[in-house]
């Protein structure tokens, strides 16, 4: 007997890596050797001091219960004044709400403001996880196209036609952009708040990548004037601390509209464990040599990954913000799935295929940073090896 699923799960499949990185360690279980370019988890340490504080504060007998729900008030003042401090914001410790992870943030958005029916905006290419949660919570995600064309930003033009199709209650964003790698500017946030102000629509920055290789002070959409009336930023340490296992982020913004959060939040988990909660305020107090000394290994291999897809034939812009570099591949490649499979399988190299991230991305592909200097170069050898015998599909 099989219990029919949900009707919500119709439209939602398996998130792409949960069932590429089975097929990637089914090949490795066989033996093959597979250098993991797909995802973004950080392969390097958080700092010693937030690995010291959680290993202490687990020590004690006391730590192991259930904390507070909106996280301990040490913690939110620890990430408020990290946001004064970083992106000049000034912030309320209401309007700070510890999340684990900004993933889990997405999905509490979307239950706390989507109603069945309602439309929201979402970037095309973008991270599948706001489609995904806007579809549990009844709602439709609408796309809006960035392209290389217009540097990978919104235009106000289709917008304004999206929005006068009625029913659009919300709007993500995410810059620095996954998996673009394209910085925000002040006066595209300057005219997306007064565009969604305009339209009654709440807007949300989805911010995790602003410390990692960037060129210019980072920018928080909450710095700009009048944001807190409409607008919302996720936050996390996932990228920019190493933390990616820990699961832990952060909401910011109108207390009124983290309440709804937590409204939702309350009913899912029972707070964070305190240690995790602790080593966290440790971590926020990296100094700025630990986090140029994480920058410094991502530039190293962003170097290789350029050189990696020079040897590909693949064309892409330097310098781009964050752990990825997302690259177009050459013309006369007519099927980038099968492509990236026939790298996968005869070079043991594992590529993301840039469509799981939109239409937008069917002619790209993306790279992580998140591998050894030494695992770059060998792909970097792999390829060159094999460039005679790789057919292209
Ligand atoms: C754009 C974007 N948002 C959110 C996340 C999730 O981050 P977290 O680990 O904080 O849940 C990711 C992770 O890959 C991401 O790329």
């Amino acid at each position: 007997m099989i219990i029919p699923k949900a009707d919500r799960l119709q439209h939602v499949q398996e998130y792409y890596f949960s069932r590429k990185l089975a097929e990637v360690r089914a090949l490795q279980a066989q033996g093959k050797s597979i250098i993991n370019l797909g995802i973004g988890s950080p392969d390097m340490a958080p700092s010693p001091a937030t690995v010291e504080a959680l290993t202490q504060s687990a020590q004690q007998a006391t730590t192991h219960g259930y904390q507070p729900y909106n996280g301990t008030a040490k913690l939110r003042q620890a990430m408020q004044q990290w946001y004064q401090q970083l992106y000049k914001v000034e912030l309320k410790e209401q309007e700070v709400l510890p999340l684990a992870g900004s993933k889990e943030g997405i999905f509490h958005i979307s239950m706390a403001f989507l109603n069945p029916g309602d439309k929201i905006l979402i970037p095309n290419p973008g991270y599948p996880a706001y489609a995904a949660a806007a579809k549990l919570a009844g709602a439709e995600a609408v796309t809006y196209t960035l392209d290389e064309a217009n540097g990978w930003l919104p235009q106000r033009e289709e917008l304004e036609k999206l929005v006068a199709q009625g029913g659009v209650k919300l709007m993500w964003i995410n810059y620095p952009h996954m998996p673009t790698g394209t910085a925000a500017t002040a006066e595209m946030f300057e005219w997306l708040i007064a565009f969604t102000q305009q339209h009654g629509l709440l807007l949300i920055n989805d911010n995790p990548y602003s410390l990692v290789l960037h060129q210019q002070a980072p920018l928080s959409l909450l710095s700009i004037a009048r944001a807190k009336e409409n607008c919302l930023e996720l936050n996390s340490l996932s990228k920019s601390h190493n933390m990616a296992g820990w699961r832990v982020g952060m909401v910011l913004g109108q207390r009124e509209y983290l309440a709804a959060i937590l409204a939702v939040k309350s009913n899912l988990d029972s707070g964070q464990l305190l240690p995790i909660q602790e080593a966290t305020i440790a971590a926020l107090q990296n100094s700025n040599s630990w986090h140029s000394a994480r920058n410094a290994v991502y530039a190293e291999r962003q170097q290789l990954a350029h050189l990696l897809l020079e040897e590909l034939g693949c064309t892409f812009q330097l310098n781009q913000i964050g752990m990825f570099v997302w690259a177009k591949v050459p013309q006369e490649v007519s099927n980038v799935e099968a492509y990236l499979d026939e790298l996968l399988y005869e070079q043991g190299i594992f590529l993301t295929p840039g469509k799981i991230f939109g239409s937008q991305g069917e002619r790209y592909l993306r790279v992580s940073l998140c591998a050894p200097a030494e695992q770059l170069q060998e792909a970097i050898n792999r390829i060159k090896l094999s460039k005679e015998t790789l057919t292209k599909v």
